[in-house]
């Protein structure tokens, strides 16, 4: 059940002798790691989520190239900072970093938050896949068990995906890749149910129309004709797109053209993946509906 922690009361805080009250007023620090990272939305998630919580904290965005990852994480944890944000291309370089790692951040191969514990030790969790859930069954209203589900792609971003729907149990999951071997291999490292297989993208033309098409291929950042036969979209198809842009992306744009009943970007998935880390690091859990309504504004989409 999510829940808020109100703000602090300054009258339950204890007073030195001279009656001035007493409070912590260092801020705890977090940052988003990533390359490039300038147009990160992260910080602004982050400070709406601290507000609204009354959690006393700051949250930057970090430049590292990938030589300089591991050196830009240790000083940065050294110089008392308490959390993470990794983005790309560094997250499975975190999964190597973290010295405890979560569930999901080990079926996933890949960390998208580390957290820097009293102890002095790394941790590494994995909120990409619980984002992507929620975004489409809460936000979007999509309940995804026992649903014929297409995923396109099979790199970093897909086998997160391919992860979490793992544990909703669609009826059947399509993992559809340019190089097949590849998806035949994600799906034996993650040990996936008979209901799971593989296809070449072109392939697809033989399939019936899906109810769930997910893109999690690195295409879709600029224009281009997509790879992808339309017949696997219907009225009924629910495209969702792991991009995010302020201008329509071409996945959204090629499954609308092609008739998809609903075609949507991941901004809601990056709220969400960033509540559940912030639930992590501060053990509240925000409400990211007004969260997600304020970055949908900034972003003009
Ligand atoms: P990410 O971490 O974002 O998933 P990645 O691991 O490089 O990035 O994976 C990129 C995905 O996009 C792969 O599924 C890739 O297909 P291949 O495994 O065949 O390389 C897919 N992809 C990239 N460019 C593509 C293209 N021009 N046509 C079809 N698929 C493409």
């Amino acid at each position: 059940m999510p829940h808020t922690r109100p703000n602090p009361d300054s009258s339950a805080q204890p007073a030195d002798p001279s009656g001035r009250v007493a409070r912590n007023t260092t801020p705890d620090r977090y940052a988003v790691v990533g390359f490039p990272i300038s147009h990160s939305y992260s910080p602004l998630i982050h400070r709406l989520f601290a507000e609204q919580t009354g959690e006393n904290l700051t949250y930057s965005r970090l430049a590292a190239k990938p030589k300089e990852f591991h050196r830009i994480v240790r000083r940065f944890a050294a110089d008392g900072g308490r959390g993470l944000n990794v983005t790309v291309p560094h997250k499975e370089a975190a999964f190597e970093l973290a010295e405890e790692i979560g569930s999901e951040a080990e079926r996933a191969g890949a960390v998208n938050t580390l957290s820097f514990t009293d102890n002095g030790r790394i941790r590494g969790d994995n909120t990409d896949g619980i984002g992507f859930q929620r975004d489409i069954e809460r936000n979007h209203g999509i309940s995804l068990r026992g649903k014929r589900t297409l995923v396109l792609g099979a790199g970093g971003a897909a086998r997160g995906v391919v992860a979490a729907l793992l544990e909703v149990q669609p009826s059947e999951l399509v993992l559809a890749n340019r190089t097949v071997q590849r998806a035949t291999d994600l799906l034996d490292i993650l040990n996936a149910p008979a209901n799971f297989s593989t296809c070449p993208l072109p392939a697809l033309s033989d399939y019936q129309p899906f109810e769930v098409v997910v893109n999690a291929t690195s295409l879709g950042l600029h224009s281009m004709e997509l790879p992808f036969p339309p017949g696997c979209i219907s009225e009924e198809t629910f495209a969702y797109d792991l991009v995010y842009s302020p201008q329509r992306t071409p996945f959204v744009d090629w499954a609308s053209r092609h008739g998809a009943g609903k075609a949507v970007q991941g901004w809601g998935m990056l709220v969400e993946q960033a509540g559940e880390s912030f639930a992590i690091w501060r053990g509240v859990r925000p409400d990211t509906s007004p969260v997600l309504e304020t970055v949908l504004a900034k972003a003009r989409v």
